[in-house]
């Protein structure tokens, strides 16, 4: 099949942006239209004011543009079953329908495939009632992790550090403070070491592995304070040494695709694997049904292949023997969020963006947070506003980068982290 004409991508983030940047960098030179954007992606391409979640909304809109594929970043469109409505008017689409979905949607689904296939996580139990929680974690001694089942836009997980906390955590997810998302918890023990993101781009029992990345969780330098949606990326994330990549493929990345499809679900879109690099060997955090952000933003800007005949490749099941070229350089992203994220925020605030020209080399910014205001300015809209990604022979060159384009973008209320890639700059 040739490569699509016409493209909607899905989604308002600066993931998002990064991949309608990396579509329109095709060769094919498709239309790329997307739903509902931001305020840059507006400047890239055509955005239509239709919600992520706005499912036949979406389905409508694919037909009035006769787009001819179809790529979904969000979780929350893949879990409402768009993939699955799109397929029935014979779409191609790039995104797991509802079924795969729930590898990210349910955390105890997930959690019974990783140990019903053996492939290592953490030991962990379910419960729906707080009484027999409670009970259990008299004898699992804290830290211990409370995990809501369901979606809870990255907030439903406590890592508990001692029991008081623990048994908080169970009261306030069974108590309802998730709603249906937190009417079952899962109860986990807690792991060890460094964690990294394996983006895996997956169509049936065929999987193409993409560059390694670390995110950066935590809203504070050193990894302090509450946990986000992501501050920060960069790739290759060099722990994950070229030993320990053919062990994670062995032991993780082969098996959850096979586990995947025994259990019958055609999984065609990103799984995303968060994993804990423990001194046993890496584990298996969690199942993402879709790119990671920010990852993506550092992922992506180094891929040396067509992006648009990677995920076509995927989303018609033709991705066997697809072979995936990377550029040598590193890829460092730095999110600029709106001060007080993630807890409340302020909206509306005017960004003024650095020309351009005068940003350093291979130095973009991607928008996440941003929309324009009634006189024309651009304007804060969101937590993670931007996306600031720069690609260079060296990490701290890419930094540098980085860091200069981020103290040239003027906004009142800008907060981002200091320390972006510092562990893997002060290992070496
Ligand atoms: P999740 O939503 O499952 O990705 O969890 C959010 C974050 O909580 C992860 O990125 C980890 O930092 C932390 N976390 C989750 N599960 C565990 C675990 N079993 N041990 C230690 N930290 C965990
Ligand atoms: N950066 C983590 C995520 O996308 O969930």
């Amino acid at each position: 099949m040739p490569l699509p004409k016409s493209v909607l991508v899905v989604g308002a983030g600066g993931r998002e942006h990064a991949l309608v940047r990396a579509l329109l960098g095709s060769p094919a030179k498709p239309r790329i239209i997307c739903a509902p954007g931001n305020a840059g992606i507006a400047e890239d391409v055509p955005c239509f004011p239709v919600a992520a979640d706005d499912i036949p909304g979406l389905v409508a809109l694919a037909q009035k543009e006769k787009v001819e594929f179809v790529v979904v970043g969000p979780e929350v469109p893949l879990a409402l079953g768009l993939v699955d409505e799109l397929l029935k008017l014979g779409l191609p689409v790039y995104g797991p329908k509802a079924d795969g979905a729930r590898l990210e949607a349910s955390k105890i689904f997930t959690k019974q495939i990783l140990l019903r296939y053996r492939i290592p996580t953490a030991t962990a139990a379910f419960f729906r009632e707080v009484a027999p929680a409670l009970t259990y974690l008299r004898h699992r001694p804290a830290p211990i992790v409370i995990k809501a089942d369901g979606l809870a836009a990255g907030k439903g997980v406590v890592v508990a550090q001692t029991s008081a906390e623990a048994e908080a955590a169970v009261r306030d997810l069974l108590g309802g403070k998730f709603g249906a998302s937190s009417s079952q918890i899962l109860i986990e023990d807690c792991l060890y070491g460094e964690e990294t993101s394996q983006l895996v781009v997956v169509s049936g029992r065929d999987y193409v592995m993409l560059p390694t990345a670390q995110d950066h969780k935590r809203i504070g330098d050193g990894d302090t304070g509450p946990n986000t949606g992501g501050m920060g990326a960069y790739s290759p994330a060099e722990v994950v040494t070229p030993a320990l990549l053919e062990r994670i493929e062995r032991e993780i990345v082969r098996p959850s695709v096979e586990a995947i499809a025994d259990e019958g679900i055609d999984f065609r879109g990103t799984l995303f694997i968060g994993l804990m690099l423990t001194p046993a060997g890496p584990s298996v955090i969690e199942y993402n049904a879709r790119f990671g952000d920010p990852e993506t933003q550092a992922v992506l800007p180094r891929l040396a292949t067509d992006l648009l005949a990677l995920l076509w490749a995927a989303a018609r099941g033709e991705l066997g023997g697809f072979k995936l070229e990377v550029k040598p350089d590193y890829a460092l992203c730095v999110v600029i969020a709106a001060k007080g994220y993630p807890e409340a925020y302020p909206k509306g605030d005017v960004i003024t963006l650095p020309p351009a020209a005068s940003l350093p080399p291979a130095t973009c910014i991607y928008h996440a947070g941003t929309a324009k205001n009634s006189a024309g300015q651009l304007v804060t809209n969101g937590g993670r506003v931007l996306g600031v990604t720069a690609l260079a022979s060296t990490l701290a060159a890419a930094a540098a980068n980085a860091y200069a384009a981020c103290d040239a973008v003027a906004c009142r209320t800008k907060y981002f982290r200091r320390d972006i890639g510092a562990r893997q700059l002060n290992r070496r």
